[in-house]
């Protein structure tokens, strides 16, 4: 099947979906069709789990190439034991405890699942989203949707039914608009295949939690040198950019933030159009320049931060910016997930200061 020509959109209450407007999106994804609709971490692009076909048209309107597995998002667990089989015995009180939540498991695949949702692969990656959008969609359809984040493939995901209109417009049925994402960065990613299990992507729920249900858990640790690692594809180091250039800086933070402004000088005078991300506190350093400066919040509310990054990102496309000039930070909390995207937007370069 091929491109959608027109694109609907309907507005939902983020709290209390229309039951009319379920329905129609219900209804969409029943005959195979595409549905983008909101979570709590980002908007996902929708499709019948169970429908090799309507899994294609995902991939044909992401153009993601076809190595990169989708998740399967449930409504209860008896859908998990329908998608996966050899559960380890962690499953449980994991999801007990995370879920619904920003949380993805990869297990190992039941033979009747499509194929297509995984790439190839024999496994199968699961979340139980929170958001009451997503949750009475799962419940009208009766049905597992596989959904990646609803952005053409390398952008940065979408927060807002906005942002998916701007990547995807006229390449998905119906978009439901229910506001912006509440934590604004995916979902963690562990591999439950392996022992003992691995985070394959940082995201909305905190390292440090994860460890006390599972100790001995590792972040994937070839991910940052490795572009194209085989246990999670969508790990590539591309990833979450903007199409400006991002130039992360990393060093003693009052050596970056004088290095940061030197270079915005610099390119600003060679004719280049600079977009600046920075806290609140630091604003000052940046004034008089010329830049465009985009605060993301105070430097201890990691929370905000994640929320508006990727859309920040998109605002500074938008206005035809060539370079991004951001800074690192701490892999503390929400941190890990921050500078993950924050590499992958930068294409895992990172200017090092001293
Ligand atoms: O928060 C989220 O996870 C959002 C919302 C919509 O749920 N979805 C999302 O999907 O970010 P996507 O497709 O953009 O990212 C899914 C991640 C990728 O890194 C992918 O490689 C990994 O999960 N993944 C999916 N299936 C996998 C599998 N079978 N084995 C290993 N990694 C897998
Ligand atoms: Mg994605």
């Amino acid at each position: 099947m091929g491109y959608t020509a027109e694109t609907r959109v309907l507005q939902v209450n983020p709290q209390h979906p229309e039951p009319e407007v379920i329905t129609a999106a219900a209804g969409v994804l029943r005959a195979g069709g595409l549905v983008a609709f909101p979570t709590e971490t980002v908007y996902g692009l929708g499709a019948n789990a169970l429908d090799s076909q309507a899994i294609e048209r995902i991939y044909l309107a992401k153009r993601r190439p076809a190595y990169d597995p989708l998740i399967a998002h449930v409504y209860d667990f008896a859908q998990v034991q329908q998608l996966a089989i050899d559960l380890p015995e962690i499953a449980r009180p994991l999801t007990e405890h995370f879920w619904p939540g920003p949380l993805t498991l990869v297990f190992k695949r039941a033979p009747h699942v499509p194929e297509s949702i995984a790439q190839g692969l024999d496994t199968v990656a699961i979340r139980m989203p929170a958001h009451p959008v997503a949750r009475a969609l799962l419940d009208q359809t009766g049905f597992p949707i596989a959904a990646p984040s609803a952005n053409t493939f390398t952008r940065p995901s979408a927060t807002t039914a906005a942002h998916v209109l701007e990547d995807l417009q006229g390449r998905v049925d119906l978009v439901l608009d229910g506001g912006a994402s509440t934590i604004g960065l995916e979902s963690t990613v562990i591999d439950l295949t392996q022992d003992p299990p691995v985070i394959l992507r940082p995201g909305g729920v905190l390292l440090e939690d994860l460890k006390g249900l599972i100790p001995q858990l590792a972040v994937n640790p070839k991910y940052l040198s490795n572009p194209m690692p085989s246990a999670s594809p969508g790990m590539m180091i591309k990833h979450y950019s903007p199409r400006a250039n991002v130039m992360l800086f990393d060093g003693p933070i009052e050596v970056v933030l004088i290095a940061m402004a030197d270079t915005a000088q610099r390119l600003i005078a060679n004719g280049k159009k600079v977009g600046i991300l920075t806290l609140e506190e630091e604003a000052v350093h940046f004034t008089g320049l010329g830049a465009r400066i985009i605060s993301l919040g105070k430097r201890e509310d990691l929370s905000q931060i994640g929320r508006v990054l990727f859309g920040a990102m998109r605002a500074l496309d938008v206005q035809g910016i060539d370079a991004i000039l951001v800074h690192n930070f701490e892999k503390i909390g929400l941190g890990e997930a921050i500078s993950d995207r924050l590499l992958r937007a930068a294409s895992g370069r990172v200017i090092r200061v001293e």
